[in-house]
């Protein structure tokens, strides 16, 4: 069986993740912006991972757009994102980047490096952090990002891969 892990990788979280799983696996790992359809036609399963942004999961329009003309492959897709894993974040992120579709969604938790950010996202994130530092009731989300924005997090850890290399193997 012919797997290959493609990701999309802003800050190295989501690749960091990517390459344990290749590593797992035993798969062959692409950049999202290095594939095309006829790289993919090749595999039977295929691995998507990017980083939450907000309510989507970083490049998966276009993962999904390749993967219209091709069919007969086993899609999952894992997310990472700074905050904790917790209860009904896989349904919600489920919802909104796959209507109910049947694959399979892992969530890991990544990290956070301002430093690492594009002008873009740095402009971005300085913006929606300004705003969460003005709340009067901050969530423990909200204070996580607040301090994550002023000093680099990174909470991954290469066990959280399990489900997944187990989905991958049965
Ligand atoms: C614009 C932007 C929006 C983000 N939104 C979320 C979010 O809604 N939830 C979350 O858990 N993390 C969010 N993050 C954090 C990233 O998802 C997290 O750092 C991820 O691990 C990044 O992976 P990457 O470095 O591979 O791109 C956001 C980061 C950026 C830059």
């Amino acid at each position: 069986m012919q797997t290959i892990v493609v990701y999309k990788s802003i800050s190295g979280f989501t690749k960091k993740y990517a390459e344990w799983i290749a590593d797992e696996l035993n798969a062959d790992i692409f950049k999202l912006s290095q594939t095309n359809k006829n790289i993919l036609e090749k595999y039977d399963t295929i691995i998507y991972g990017g980083g939450l942004h907000a309510v989507g999961i970083a490049g998966l329009k276009k993962m999904k757009k390749m993967l219209q003309e091709i069919k007969n492959k086993k899609l999952l897709v894992f997310a990472t994102g700074a905050s904790p894993r917790k209860k009904g974040l896989i349904d919600k992120i489920k919802k909104d980047n796959l209507n109910n579709e049947n694959i399979e969604l892992f969530y890991f938790r990544g990290g956070f490096d301002f430093g690492k950010l594009s002008l873009g996202y740095k402009i971005l994130m300085f913006i929606f952090v300004n705003i969460l530092k003005l709340k009067p009731k901050k969530t423990e989300d909200d204070i996580g990002m607040i301090s994550a924005y002023e000093k680099p997090v990174d909470f991954t850890k290469k066990e959280y891969i399990n489900d997944l290399i187990a989905s991958v193997s049965k």
